[in-house]
Protein backbone atom coordinates (compact mmCIF):
# COMPACT_ATOMS: atom_id res chain seq x y z
CA UNK A 1 0.00 0.00 0.00
CA UNK A 2 1.35 3.59 -1.25
CA UNK A 3 1.34 5.80 1.82
CA UNK A 4 1.70 9.67 0.96
CA UNK A 5 4.81 11.24 2.54
CA UNK A 6 2.45 12.95 5.44
CA UNK A 7 1.21 9.67 6.08
CA UNK A 8 4.45 8.39 6.41
CA UNK A 9 5.31 11.23 8.27
CA UNK A 10 2.82 10.51 10.95
CA UNK A 11 3.89 7.18 11.34
CA UNK A 12 7.26 7.74 12.35
CA UNK A 13 5.83 10.65 14.69
CA UNK A 14 3.74 8.63 16.37
CA UNK A 15 7.44 5.69 16.30
CA UNK A 16 9.24 8.30 18.33
CA UNK A 17 6.95 8.86 20.89
CA UNK A 18 7.52 5.62 22.12
CA UNK A 19 10.80 6.84 23.16
CA UNK A 20 9.21 9.58 25.46
CA UNK A 21 9.23 8.34 29.09
CA UNK A 22 9.39 11.29 31.14
CA UNK A 23 11.08 14.42 32.51
CA UNK A 24 11.82 17.28 29.68
CA UNK A 25 12.67 16.57 25.77
CA UNK A 26 14.24 18.21 22.89
CA UNK A 27 11.91 19.08 19.96
CA UNK A 28 13.08 19.78 16.44
CA UNK A 29 12.09 21.67 13.94
CA UNK A 30 10.16 21.19 11.01
CA UNK A 31 7.00 19.59 9.18
CA UNK A 32 8.34 15.83 10.85
CA UNK A 33 8.93 17.28 13.73
CA UNK A 34 5.62 19.39 13.45
CA UNK A 35 3.71 15.46 13.24
CA UNK A 36 5.75 14.37 16.65
CA UNK A 37 4.28 17.44 18.89
CA UNK A 38 0.89 16.28 17.30
CA UNK A 39 1.65 12.80 18.97
CA UNK A 40 3.36 14.60 21.80
CA UNK A 41 0.47 16.30 22.82
CA UNK A 42 -1.48 13.08 23.40
CA UNK A 43 1.50 11.89 25.80
CA UNK A 44 1.88 15.62 27.40
CA UNK A 45 0.99 14.09 31.23
CA UNK A 46 4.64 11.76 31.36
CA UNK A 47 6.71 14.65 30.60
CA UNK A 48 7.39 18.51 32.72
CA UNK A 49 7.66 19.68 29.42
CA UNK A 50 10.09 20.41 26.47
CA UNK A 51 12.86 22.66 25.33
CA UNK A 52 12.15 24.10 21.60
CA UNK A 53 14.86 24.52 18.39
CA UNK A 54 12.97 27.72 17.10
CA UNK A 55 10.32 29.63 18.18
CA UNK A 56 8.06 28.08 15.80
CA UNK A 57 8.41 24.84 17.67
CA UNK A 58 7.92 26.54 21.02
CA UNK A 59 4.82 28.60 19.54
CA UNK A 60 3.17 25.06 18.55
CA UNK A 61 3.83 23.14 22.10
CA UNK A 62 2.90 26.19 23.70
CA UNK A 63 -0.63 26.04 21.54
CA UNK A 64 -1.00 21.83 22.84
CA UNK A 65 -0.44 22.98 26.51
CA UNK A 66 3.25 21.87 26.67
CA UNK A 67 5.58 23.84 28.78
CA UNK A 68 8.54 24.85 27.05
CA UNK A 69 11.96 25.51 29.05
CA UNK A 70 14.65 27.98 28.51
CA UNK A 71 17.73 25.30 27.68
CA UNK A 72 19.98 27.26 30.67
CA UNK A 73 17.36 26.18 33.13
CA UNK A 74 17.52 22.57 32.26
CA UNK A 75 20.37 20.37 33.44
CA UNK A 76 20.16 17.29 31.00
CA UNK A 77 18.18 16.42 28.16
CA UNK A 78 16.85 12.39 27.81
CA UNK A 79 16.43 12.80 23.96
CA UNK A 80 16.05 15.34 20.98
CA UNK A 81 13.42 14.41 18.44
CA UNK A 82 13.73 15.81 15.51
CA UNK A 83 13.49 15.75 11.60
CA UNK A 84 16.59 15.87 8.42
CA UNK A 85 16.75 17.08 4.83
CA UNK A 86 19.57 14.07 4.59
CA UNK A 87 20.87 11.65 6.54
CA UNK A 88 23.24 8.73 5.77
CA UNK A 89 24.08 5.17 7.03
CA UNK A 90 26.38 6.89 8.94
CA UNK A 91 23.80 8.57 10.93
CA UNK A 92 25.73 11.67 9.54
CA UNK A 93 22.90 14.40 9.10
CA UNK A 94 22.27 17.41 6.84
CA UNK A 95 19.43 19.90 8.39
CA UNK A 96 18.23 23.72 8.91
CA UNK A 97 16.12 23.85 5.48
CA UNK A 98 13.37 25.83 8.02
CA UNK A 99 16.21 27.68 8.72
CA UNK A 100 16.38 26.60 12.91
CA UNK A 101 20.06 24.35 12.25
CA UNK A 102 21.95 26.78 15.00
CA UNK A 103 19.10 26.46 17.86
CA UNK A 104 19.00 22.75 17.02
CA UNK A 105 22.76 22.07 17.01
CA UNK A 106 22.73 23.16 20.65
CA UNK A 107 20.20 21.34 21.60
CA UNK A 108 21.19 18.19 19.94
CA UNK A 109 24.20 18.63 21.96
CA UNK A 110 22.63 18.28 25.32
CA UNK A 111 20.70 16.01 24.93
CA UNK A 112 21.40 11.97 25.51
CA UNK A 113 20.19 10.41 22.62
CA UNK A 114 19.01 11.89 19.14
CA UNK A 115 16.26 10.66 17.42
CA UNK A 116 15.84 11.43 13.94
CA UNK A 117 12.75 10.69 12.16
CA UNK A 118 12.13 10.75 8.86
CA UNK A 119 10.82 9.63 5.73
CA UNK A 120 12.55 7.63 3.30
CA UNK A 121 13.51 10.02 0.55
CA UNK A 122 16.02 11.54 3.13
CA UNK A 123 18.19 8.68 3.06
CA UNK A 124 21.32 9.03 0.43
CA UNK A 125 24.40 7.12 0.12
CA UNK A 126 26.04 10.89 0.12
CA UNK A 127 25.23 14.35 1.59
CA UNK A 128 24.99 17.36 -0.17
CA UNK A 129 22.48 17.35 -3.23
CA UNK A 130 19.72 19.37 -0.69
CA UNK A 131 21.79 22.91 -0.72
CA UNK A 132 23.41 22.85 2.77
CA UNK A 133 22.42 25.66 4.66
CA UNK A 134 25.30 28.19 6.88
CA UNK A 135 23.81 30.88 9.27
CA UNK A 136 26.00 33.63 9.45
CA UNK A 137 26.21 37.19 10.59
CA UNK A 138 24.91 39.70 8.86
CA UNK A 139 28.11 41.59 7.78
CA UNK A 140 29.80 38.45 7.20
CA UNK A 141 27.66 37.36 4.55
CA UNK A 142 30.28 38.03 1.37
CA UNK A 143 33.45 37.16 3.14
CA UNK A 144 31.64 33.10 3.84
CA UNK A 145 30.00 33.11 0.53
CA UNK A 146 33.70 33.83 -1.07
CA UNK A 147 35.45 31.39 1.22
CA UNK A 148 32.30 28.94 0.30
CA UNK A 149 33.12 28.95 -3.13
CA UNK A 150 36.49 28.01 -2.54
CA UNK A 151 35.17 25.33 -1.17
CA UNK A 152 33.61 24.14 -4.38
CA UNK A 153 30.32 25.40 -3.25
CA UNK A 154 27.46 28.20 -4.99
CA UNK A 155 26.29 29.82 -2.09
CA UNK A 156 22.77 31.20 -2.54
CA UNK A 157 21.31 33.90 -0.19
CA UNK A 158 17.80 33.20 1.22
CA UNK A 159 14.94 35.71 1.68
CA UNK A 160 15.27 34.99 5.48
CA UNK A 161 16.23 35.89 9.09
CA UNK A 162 16.79 32.86 12.01
CA UNK A 163 15.30 33.36 15.02
CA UNK A 164 18.94 34.70 16.28
CA UNK A 165 18.44 37.55 13.37
CA UNK A 166 21.55 36.04 11.42
CA UNK A 167 21.27 35.17 7.24
CA UNK A 168 21.45 31.60 6.02
CA UNK A 169 23.15 31.17 2.84
CA UNK A 170 22.12 27.79 1.14
CA UNK A 171 25.29 26.07 -0.63
CA UNK A 172 24.55 24.38 -3.77
CA UNK A 173 26.45 21.38 -5.34
CA UNK A 174 28.71 19.92 -2.43
CA UNK A 175 29.15 16.10 -2.89
CA UNK A 176 30.49 15.70 1.25
CA UNK A 177 32.04 12.52 1.70
CA UNK A 178 33.70 13.87 4.48
CA UNK A 179 30.59 15.39 6.64
CA UNK A 180 32.86 15.68 10.01
CA UNK A 181 35.41 17.52 8.07
CA UNK A 182 33.75 19.74 6.03
CA UNK A 183 31.63 20.60 9.16
CA UNK A 184 34.99 21.40 11.11
CA UNK A 185 36.19 23.57 8.31
CA UNK A 186 32.47 25.64 7.80
CA UNK A 187 32.49 26.06 10.97
CA UNK A 188 36.32 27.64 11.35
CA UNK A 189 35.27 30.37 8.56
CA UNK A 190 34.94 33.67 10.78
CA UNK A 191 31.73 34.88 10.60
CA UNK A 192 29.71 31.28 10.20
CA UNK A 193 27.52 30.56 13.45
CA UNK A 194 27.31 27.00 11.92
CA UNK A 195 26.48 25.10 9.44
CA UNK A 196 23.83 22.37 8.87
CA UNK A 197 25.79 19.25 9.13
CA UNK A 198 25.23 16.99 12.26
CA UNK A 199 27.95 14.80 11.94
CA UNK A 200 30.35 15.49 14.58
CA UNK A 201 27.23 14.44 16.62
CA UNK A 202 25.20 11.69 14.46
CA UNK A 203 21.95 10.82 15.75
CA UNK A 204 21.81 7.83 17.78
CA UNK A 205 18.59 6.43 16.88
CA UNK A 206 17.07 6.20 13.30
CA UNK A 207 13.57 5.81 12.97
CA UNK A 208 12.63 5.72 8.96
CA UNK A 209 9.13 5.44 7.76
CA UNK A 210 8.96 3.19 4.52
CA UNK A 211 6.37 1.91 2.01
CA UNK A 212 7.11 -1.45 4.07
CA UNK A 213 6.73 0.40 7.76
CA UNK A 214 8.94 1.95 10.29
CA UNK A 215 12.35 0.48 10.24
CA UNK A 216 14.55 1.60 13.25
CA UNK A 217 18.33 2.00 12.77
CA UNK A 218 20.36 1.94 16.01
C1 LIG B 1 14.79 22.76 10.32
O1 LIG B 1 15.71 23.77 10.37
C2 LIG B 1 15.37 21.53 9.69
O2 LIG B 1 16.60 21.12 10.17
C3 LIG B 1 14.40 20.39 9.66
O3 LIG B 1 14.61 19.52 10.72
C4 LIG B 1 14.60 19.65 8.43
O4 LIG B 1 14.63 20.61 7.41
C5 LIG B 1 13.50 18.62 8.17
O5 LIG B 1 12.31 19.28 7.91
P1 LIG B 1 11.03 18.53 7.36
O6 LIG B 1 10.63 17.57 8.40
O7 LIG B 1 10.02 19.63 7.16
O8 LIG B 1 11.42 17.89 6.07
Amino acid sequence: MAFTQDELKQQVAKAAVEYVKSGIIGVGTGSTANFFIEELAKVKHKIDGAVASSEATAQRLRGHGIEVFDLNSVDDLEIYVDGADEITEHMHMLKGGGGALTREKIVAAVAKKFICICDATKYVPVLGKFPLPVEVLPMAKSHVARELVKLGGQPQLRDFTTDNGNLILDVHGLTITDPVAMEAKINQIVGVVTNGLFAARPANVLLLATADGVKTYQ
